[in-house]
């Protein structure tokens, strides 16, 4: 049967991606966050999943304001790097997984999680840039991706325990899928950044490591973290965590924190990042 053996959580700045198609990650400016990565390159190059669920959000690079999908699991074979305004990012196009895509569509949906099925998407920095920070720049990524898009851009967006609720989802399905595959699963985004008005530049590092300690040790009591709190503390980007509550969901109740990072600035936002081992 098919297992999740852990979860990462990843920000998912699109100057990241930016530094490392141009050859910048040595530049003093960037060289602390991507030091902050080599523990997690070899982890994951030692730990070889089979397959990457990877919950992220679209900016308006797939769906624009015209559909604006809560949750939407993609099922095609493969999924092109979007065009973001100065071209595609010089990365593999990314393969899919449609068996277990599909079977975690029709288990969620028989669950009673309202997923949208994608069978065409291009996918932005907001995936592709955790790609990126995870595995280097490969000539194709190392395993196949399922892409899971989250409404965190247009209010309203799900709340936290909706996320948590389908990252239970996800577990059991996963668990009902009969293939040996070792299933990682990505939450991204975040951590606490704000873009525009204001309080455009907000970082509130307290509230982000509150978070990361909360996620791995008290997820139910982070799951009933209203909205309007992530908004108030995190700014109005932060409220991209609630997307790591899915892969947490998704993880076995105890599990153990493997490694975690902290990185303040990456262009606007604080880069956070931890690794969460499921019991073996
Ligand atoms: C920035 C961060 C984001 O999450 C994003 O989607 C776009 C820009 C930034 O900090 O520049
Ligand atoms: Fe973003």
């Amino acid at each position: 049967m098919a297992k999740i053996i852990a979860g990462v959580g990843c920000s998912h700045v699109p100057a990241i991606g930016a530094a490392i198609d141009l050859g910048k990650t040595g530049e003093a400016y960037w060289q602390p966050l991507f030091k902050g990565f080599e523990f997690s390159k070899r982890w994951i190059a030692d730990e070889k999943p089979d397959v990457v669920i990877l919950v992220y959000n679209d900016h308006a690079s797939a769906f624009s304001l015209e559909m604006i999908p809560t949750f939407a699991i993609g099922c095609a074979a493969q999924f092109q790097p979007a065009d973001e305004g100065w071209g595609p990012r010089p990365v593999p196009v990314v393969q899919g997984h449609p068996e277990l895509a599909w079977h975690i569509a029709q288990a969620t949906i028989l669950d009673e999680f309202d997923m949208t099925i994608v069978n065409k998407m291009d996918v932005d920095h907001g995936l592709t840039v955790p790609l990126s920070l995870m595995f280097g720049q490969p000539e194709a990524w190392p395993c196949p991706v399922i892409p899971l898009a989250v409404n965190v851009v247009q209010y309203p967006p799900p709340t936290g325990n909706r996320c948590y609720q389908l990252g239970r989802a996800i577990r059991k399905a996963v668990a009902s899928f009969d293939q040996d595959l070792k299933v990682m699963i990505f939450g991204t985004g975040g951590m606490s950044h704000q873009l525009q008005g204001p309080r455009a530049g907000l970082i509130n590092s307290e509230f982000d490591r509150r978070f990361l300690d909360k996620l791995t040790a008290d997820p139910d009591g982070l799951a009933r973290l209203p909205h309007i709190e992530y908004v108030r503390e995190a700014g109005s980007e932060g409220i991209e965590l609630v997307m790591w509550l899915i892969m947490r969901g998704a993880l076995e109740e105890k599990v153990h924190e493997r490694y975690r990072f902290y990185h303040v600035p990456a262009s606007n936002t604080a880069v956070g990042h931890i690794i969460l081992e499921n019991p073996r």
